[in-house]
């Protein structure tokens, strides 16, 4: 850097101080989708009890919280992301005694409990709208429940109110006959919008937070949280006028002064919206989950249903436009997979001829970057998409609506199920794999969805006594985190940005400096390196021999990925 460069990096500095440290800038993140991790009492179905026996096996992966998808009662429409009781737990899944056992349980083993937030909607049996549903009221004041969710007259011709769609297909909004209005549902039908607008509404949920608080969880991660501020009136869903308001009045209102991770799902956000919800002085959320990652490769008309061919350039633009963003202000969560998305080595990697080294790779290039790593349950052992051939063996509803719609429109059935084995949510929600036992070790009786047949050879308990498994790469990369302030705080810079088949970064901080190597094909790659890239040091990591010299040319074997550390001065 040159003397003017200097100067500048010393002016912006003092404009804007090194954040505060946060716990959860060193953590990492678990996903447990319950109904799939651990089924203790042989229903079929996981559970927390089973949740709570595979504590220690977290434990020695080093992850730092783990997030709970919906454990609350619900019909399980959604899966549990449509809520009949916010303050009990369904009964597949336990008591709220287990819930609390496992709270405990955790803590004692230095592990956090972070729970789903799922408030922009509730289930169609919670009381709320079964109260709602009793129509506007004629007694003073009217039904004080109609106005807890979004109630409207019909268009002239009777039919819906206006264009909104469902997320999971149709339209959003539908009639109830008994009043003759439509409510609005952003997903299924069963999943009717609250009315945020409503202050009774907000105060309810705060109460609710404040509830979980109480009992000792590790934050939330909030659902949708970008719907919350919705116009149904004029159709705007994400980013509606309030958003920013009612998430600062929560914040005021149940977490802020609380040392707990919150963290918005967000597919709507920008670097900028980003950094209203997550900067240092907006008293929002920690952190939002972005996926432009993601949607760079959809389709423009059939979206998720038919991905795009992989683009390694653009990936990385994505990634690094978003590490450049957020550099100095707010903060990047780091995900590959989640209950929504494939499996990480399946669309990423190469899940048959190369799932080890592919799989490894995409954990080195993820949590070497700046941010808080999630790992999606099954991602540490490398677990694939399924191999399904036809729709009976999917559970998911959206997939169940879209195949509906699209073979309605003409899709044969066989390309659907091409699709959905490649992008549809039921590949990361088949059971956790655990053992060549009977259904992976999952459940002693039939899973409520199939397990992936190559659970023989994917399993946990053959990774852990495999000194060079995927899983004891995720276990070293997660302490690598604790034990390099680079990695946490390192500037993070991307080289090679036109390389089509190389992923290369590097991270400084102080007197460190990490270089981060990944090849993303199945090919050899021949990389030239910069000059300032050409260095010695110690390998932190790496998927085939190590690599601790640098000098103008590497030769990368196929997926193989390793960073070098070196200390200057
Ligand atoms: C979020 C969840 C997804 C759910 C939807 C509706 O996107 O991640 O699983 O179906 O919200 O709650
Ligand atoms: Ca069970």
């Amino acid at each position: 850097m040159n003397d003017i460069h200097d100067q500048l990096d010393a002016v912006i500095r003092q404009a804007m101080p090194p954040l505060d440290r946060k716990w959860w800038h060193t953590a990492t993140i678990y996903q447990i989708y319950p109904r799939s991790f651990c089924d203790l009492n042989g229903d079929g179905i996981g559970d927390i009890a089973g949740i709570a026996s595979k504590l220690d096996y977290l434990k020695s992966l080093g992850i730092d919280v783990i997030w709970l998808s919906p454990i609350y009662k619900s019909p399980m429409d959604d899966n549990g992301y449509d809520i009949s009781d916010y303050r009990d737990i369904a009964p597949e899944f336990g008591t709220l005694a287990d819930f609390d056992h496992l709270v405990a349980e955790a803590r004692k083993r230095g592990i956090g409990i972070m729970l789903d937030l799922v408030v922009n909607h509730t289930s169609d049996e919670h009381p709320w709208f079964l109260e709602s549903r009793k129509g506007p009221g004629s007694e003073k004041g009217g039904n004080p429940f109609r106005d807890f969710y979004i109630w409207r007259k019909p268009a002239p011709d009777g039919g819906p109110p206006n264009g909104l769609r469902s997320s999971f297909g149709g339209p959003a909004w539908t009639l109830d006959p008994d009043s003759g209005e439509y409510y609005l549902h952003l997903f299924s039908r069963r999943q009717p919008d609250l009315n945020w607008e409503n202050e009774k509404v907000r105060e309810e949920i705060y109460d609710m937070m404040n509830w979980w608080l109480g009992r000792g969880i590790a934050g939330f991660r909030m659902d949708v949280i970008d719907y919350i501020g919705k116009q149904a009136d004029q159709e705007i869903v994400h980013d509606g006028p309030h958003l920013h308001d009612y998430l600062r009045e929560m914040n005021a209102r149940t977490f802020g002064n609380r040392n707990v991770l919150t963290v918005g799902e967000t597919w709507s956000a920008t670097p900028g919206s980003a950094l209203l919800y997550s900067g240092r002085d907006r008293h929002e959320l920690s952190m939002v989950f972005q996926f432009e990652h993601v949607t760079q490769a959809w389709d423009e008309t059939y979206g998720k249903w038919r991905p795009k061919p992989f683009d390694l350039v653009k990936l990385k633009s994505v990634l690094s436009k978003w590490q450049y963003a957020l550099s100095d202000d707010g903060w990047n969560s780091l995900f590959w997979g989640n209950h929504d998305l494939p499996r990480a080595v399946s669309r990423y990697g190469d899940a048959t001829g190369h799932r080890k080294e592919s799989a490894k790779m995409l954990a080195t290039v993820l949590h070497l970057m700046k941010g808080t790593p999630f790992v999606y349950q099954g991602e540490e052992i490398g677990m694939t998409n399924v191999p399904f051939t036809t729709i009976e063996q999917y559970r998911d509803i959206e997939t169940l609506n879209m195949h509906r719609l699209h073979v309605e429109a003409g899709l044969s059935p066989e390309e659907f199920i091409r699709g959905a084995n490649e992008s549809g949510r039921d590949n990361a929600r088949t059971p956790m794999q655990w053992s060549a036992a009977p259904y992976g070790g999952f459940s002693t009786g039939v899973p409520w969805i199939e397990v992936n047949p190559n659970y023989a050879t994917i399993n946990a308990e053959m990774e852990m006594t495999d000194e060079t498994s995927i899983w004891n790469h995720y276990r070293r990369l997660i302490a690598l985190r604790k034990a390099h302030p680079v990695i946490v705080y390192g500037e993070y810079q991307s080289w090679l940005d036109q390389h089509p088949d190389a992923f290369v970064y590097t991270r400084t901080l102080d007197r460190d400096r990490l270089v981060v190597v990944a090849n993303f094909t199945a090919r050899e790659v021949s990389l030239d390196l910069p000059g300032e890239l050409q260095f010695t040091g110690e390998c932190l990591t790496s998927n085939y021999e190590p690599v601790d010299a640098l000098g103008e040319n590497v030769a990368l074997k196929p997926y193989e990925a390793f960073a070098v550390l070196a200390r200057e001065g």
